[in-house]
C-alpha cells in the first residue's frame, strides 16, 4: 500500500494534480470533497446531515449537480459537524488501504485520515488565481456567477474549513507545500511526480 495525501483549499489545483498522479502511477483516486458535497446536497432536500452521511451510496457521488456553488457551501457546513466527519472516516481509510496505491484529496487527509501517508502535499494558490480558475469552471458548465461572487464564496468556505474545531484544513508538518499560483498544470504535476518517485525510491 502506498498512499498519497493531497490537501489544500478550494480550487488550489489539488483535484487536477490528484487525477494526474493517479493516472501516472496507476493509483486509485478518491476526491473526498465529493463525500461532503453529496452529504450537503441531501441536506438541501431536507435530509438530516448525519443520516445523509450514513446512507451515502456510490450513485450519490455522481453527477455535475455536486459542483454547484450552493452544494459547495452546504458541503462546507456539514463538514464542520464532528458526527458527519466520523461517519465518513472508515470509508476513506479503507480506500487508502487498497492494494496498488491510492491518492486521496481533501482538507484533512494528511492530518487526520491518513497521518501515515507515504507522501503528503499541501497545495495552495493565491485567492485571485483560485477564484479565476473556479469561475472559468463554473461558467463553462453554464452557471451564471461573477468572479467576485466566486471569490467571496471561496473565502467563506476557506474560513469555515480552516477554523472549525474538528479536523480543520491545515498542512501536516511533513507535507510538501506546493504553491500553484504561477505554475502550469504540467509543472505542478511534474513536481508532485518527482516527490512521489523520490519517496518510492526510499522505500
Ligand atoms: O474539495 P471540495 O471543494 O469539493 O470540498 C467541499 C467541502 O467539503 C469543503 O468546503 C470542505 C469539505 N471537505 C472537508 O471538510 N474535508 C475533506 N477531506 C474534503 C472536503
Amino acid at each position: 500500500m502506498f498512499t498519497v495525501a493531497i490537501d489544500g483549499p478550494a480550487a488550489s489545483g489539488k483535484g487536477t494534480i490528484s487525477r494526474a498522479i493517479a493516472a501516472h502511477f496507476g493509483f486509485a483516486h478518491l476526491d473526498t470533497g465529493l463525500l461532503y458535497r453529496a452529504t450537503g446536497r441531501k441536506t438541501l432536500d431536507g435530509t438530516p446531515a448525519l443520516e445523509a452521511a450514513q446512507t451515502l451510496t456510490a450513485e450519490d457521488l455522481q453527477g455535475d449537480a455536486l459542483r454547484a456553488p450552493d452544494v459547495a457551501q452546504a458541503a462546507s457546513k456539514v463538514a464542520a459537524m464532528p458526527d458527519v466527519r466520523k461517519a465518513l472516516v472508515d470509508f476513506q481509510r479503507a480506500f487508502a488501504a487498497r492494494a496498488g496505491g491510492a491518492v486521496l484529496d481533501g482538507r484533512d487527509i494528511g492530518t487526520v485520515i491518513c497521518p501515515d501517508a507515504e507522501v503528503k502535499l499541501f497545495v495552495t494558490a493565491s485567492d485571485d488565481v483560485r477564484a479565476e480558475r473556479r469561475w472559468k469552471e463554473l461558467t463553462f458548465k453554464g452557471h451564471k456567477v461573477s468572479i467576485e461572487e466566486v471569490l467571496a464564496d471561496l473565502r467563506e468556505r476557506d474560513r469555515r474549513d480552516s477554523t472549525r474545531a474538528d479536523a480543520p484544513m491545515k498542512a501536516a508538518d511533513d507535507a510538501l507545500q506546493l504553491d500553484t499560483t504561477s505554475l502550469s498544470i504540467e509543472e505542478a504535476v511534474a513536481s508532485a511526480v518527482k516527490r512521489i518517485e523520490a519517496r518510492q525510491a526510499e522505500l
